[in-house]
């Protein structure tokens, strides 16, 4: 059975969901997207993806083609047409369909394309025996906090990852890990504090990043936003990676050497049952 994938207002058999080669995110990358999470067929946290979806859309001045409430209904009826369960809902808006210009169209109306994704969550593959990564320098623009589709660096820096037989590649700069290609990076480290990037234009801001450190500061978990290079990666007792679908994930290795003991650590399992239940309520 085909998925129902929704454009600009219709929900079509993926098949026949089209948009035009005119399309400015086909043409210029200008466009941006979130993913969302789905458990027990409901969206996880969909308030702090539309607040980052609004956040994005201003920082490249598109306005809102659709209300929050519209936006909800449609992952809904995307999630209910497609009977899922688990997985996540990808949306992408665009600036629209003109001739090719660098400068921004004039009256073009924005492309909104949605649709779902089935895996697991609950029980991710990786979720007992953890990760490998490998890091990789950090060839993307400044602006970061943007959820661009530009995702070239990425797309690059992931299957560079899987070559070296890892799962995601951390991304360095300035001696630091920036974070993951499509994840946050976090460790415990040698004194037990939960550590990740500040925020500011070099990363994303996560949304599960900021509900793991809000389940951290609830648990009297130590957390501070500083970065950390490979060497302290080297020395952490733990380290881990967030994002919308993989929630919580365990990285047991760096670059071929082990983390801790080089299996899951207490810290990083605890947050990721303690995610699960929180998703669970959403
Ligand atoms: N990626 N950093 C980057 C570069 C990302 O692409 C992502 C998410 C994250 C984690 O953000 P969040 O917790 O809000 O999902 C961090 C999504 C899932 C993707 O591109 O598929």
């Amino acid at each position: 059975m085909s998925r129902i994938v929704y454009v600009n207002g219709a929900y079509l058999p993926e098949e026949e969901a089209k948009v035009s080669v005119f399309d400015r995110a086909f043409l210029f990358g200008d466009g941006v997207y979130e993913v969302t999470a789905v458990v027990g067929g409901r969206l996880v946290d969909f308030a702090g993806h539309l607040k980052r979806l609004d956040r994005s859309l201003s920082e490249i001045a598109l306005a809102p083609p659709l209300s929050h409430a519209a936006l909800r209904a449609m992952h809904e009826e995307l999630i209910a047409r497609n009977g899922v369960a688990e997985g996540g809902v990808y949306l992408q808006i665009t600036r629209g369909v003109a001739d090719r210009d660098f400068l921004y169209p004039e009256g073009a109306a924005p492309t909104v394309v949605a649709f779902p994704q089935s895996r697991p969550v609950l029980e991710h593959p990786c979720a007992a025996a953890g990760i490998k990564v490998v890091t990789i320098p950090d060839l993307r623009w400044k602006r970061r906090d943007i959820k661009s589709t530009s995702m070239l660096a990425q797309v690059m820096g992931k299957q560079a990852a899987k070559l070296k037989g890892a799962y995601e590649a951390w991304m360095m700069e300035d001696g630091f890990v920036t974070e993951g290609t499509s994840s946050t990076a976090f460790i415990v480290d040698s004194d037990g504090v939960v550590r990740t990037q500040p925020l500011g234009p070099h990363v994303l801001t996560g949304v599960t990043r900021r509900a793991v450190l809000r389940l951290a500061a609830d648990q009297g978990v130590r957390t501070e936003e500083r970065p950390f290079s490979v060497k302290e990666v080297f020395a952490a007792r733990e380290a881990f990676i967030t994002a919308a679908t993989a929630f919580v994930l365990p990285v047991v290795e760096i670059d071929g050497v082990p983390i801790g003991d080089g299996r899951p650590g207490p810290v990083v399992r605890a947050f990721r049952t303690l995610y699960i239940e929180e998703a669970l309520k959403s």
